[in-house]
């Protein structure tokens, strides 16, 4: 019940690019939602869907079947103009109010939490949830999807490793992650491949002189790691042309692979399916107390909410730049 003792009404939205455990999430909602005698609905494709006022009632039984899926059955999205026009997010807050929405859940990443914060400032009541392969929202240590995504890139790095052992090869594997280094940091440790990242921008004789060191040490395929959008921006050149240029001065054959969208996809782990769980839990469990603009996460593997302000202003501590240069250094050997 909320204040004036009506029925809570809860509605869910997934937001920016998809991530495997999202579907976790909403079923977690729907389910939580359902014990606790809550109105539980979504509305479809993220903030677009509220400003076309796209709105359903959560059927569990139809949603719970997605369990296993590493879309999200609510869709998601971007929604540029969410950001930029006051205008959008007035006919968002407009239809929020018009459904008797007592707080919106946004499942998604750091430009979700933004738009909700912005929401809430036009007097919206918000609850952010961290959903992003990236894992660049920067208020949570942890973000739903990072992991099914980690060993979707991991598992297909395998099967790479495979084709260029058998031609003593040399590839430069792009990862997604926008400006977030996480996913290549974790790829790179974990196979123990080394990483390119913003914090270690490589020139092409760097590569071509790590490429014969290993080579010189006898090791067959040699695999590099890098976060996009890096090379062939900020007048750096494309990996096509380095790989180019390795394969001319060292005689090996050397290809780029993207492994783009394929690593947004996969079944969700247990771990992300475990997180969506407790994370929505902790969302409800605030709504239904009447604390809303907070943003969940994880924080030293506790569950924990903050206010959504201070969310969005966060900068974030990490570790990484020292992670990098150890292990690239372990990755020589
Ligand atoms: O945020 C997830 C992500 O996959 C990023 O890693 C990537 O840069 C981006 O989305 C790509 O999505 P889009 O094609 O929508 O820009």
């Amino acid at each position: 019940m909320n204040k004036s003792n009506k029925k809570l009404k809860l509605a869910i939205i997934c937001s920016g690019g998809n991530s495997p455990g999202m579907n976790n999430a909403v079923i977690g909602f729907a389910k939580k939602c359902a014990q606790c005698n809550i109105d539980a609905y979504y509305f479809l494709w993220g903030y677009k869907g509220i400003t076309n006022n796209d709105i359903h009632p959560c059927n569990l039984r139809y949603l719970e079947e997605f369990t296993n899926r590493g879309n999200t059955i609510i869709g998601s999205g971007r929604l540029p103009s969410f950001a930029t026009d006051v205008n959008v997010r007035k006919k968002a807050v407009k239809n929020l109010k018009k459904n008797g929405i007592d707080c919106l859940l946004v499942v998604g990443g750091e430009g979700s939490y933004q738009g909700a914060y912005k929401l809430s400032q036009l007097g919206a009541k918000v609850i952010a949830i961290p959903a992003t392969i990236d894992n660049d929202v920067n208020s949570t240590q942890y973000t739903i999807g990072f992991d099914t995504c980690l060993n979707q890139v991991s598992k297909l790095i395998n099967d790479i490793t495979d084709c260029f052992s058998s031609h003593d090869g040399i590839n430069l594997i792009e990862i997604m992650g926008r400006a977030c280094p996480d996913l290549t940091i974790n790829t790179g440790i974990g196979s123990n491949i080394y990483m390119v990242t913003k914090y270690n921008i490589l020139k092409t004789e760097d590569f071509i002189k790590i490429v014969k060191h290993c080579k010189s040490q006898g090791k067959r395929a040699i695999n590099f790691v890098v976060t996009e959008k890096i090379y062939g921006t900020n007048n750096l050149p494309t990996l096509a042309s380095i790989a180019k240029k390795i394969e001319a001065t060292t005689g090996h054959m050397t290809r780029v692979t993207t492994i783009g969208y394929i690593q947004r996809g996969g079944t969700p782990s247990a771990r992300d399916r475990l997180i969506a769980n407790y994370l929505v839990d902790k969302a409800v469990d605030l709504a239904k107390q009447g604390v809303f603009n907070k943003a969940v996460g994880i924080n030293n593997k506790q569950i924990v909410a903050i206010e959504l302000k201070r969310a969005v202003t966060m900068k974030r501590k990490s570790h990484n730049r020292y992670l990098v240069n150890k292990f690239n250094k372990i990755n020589l050997q």
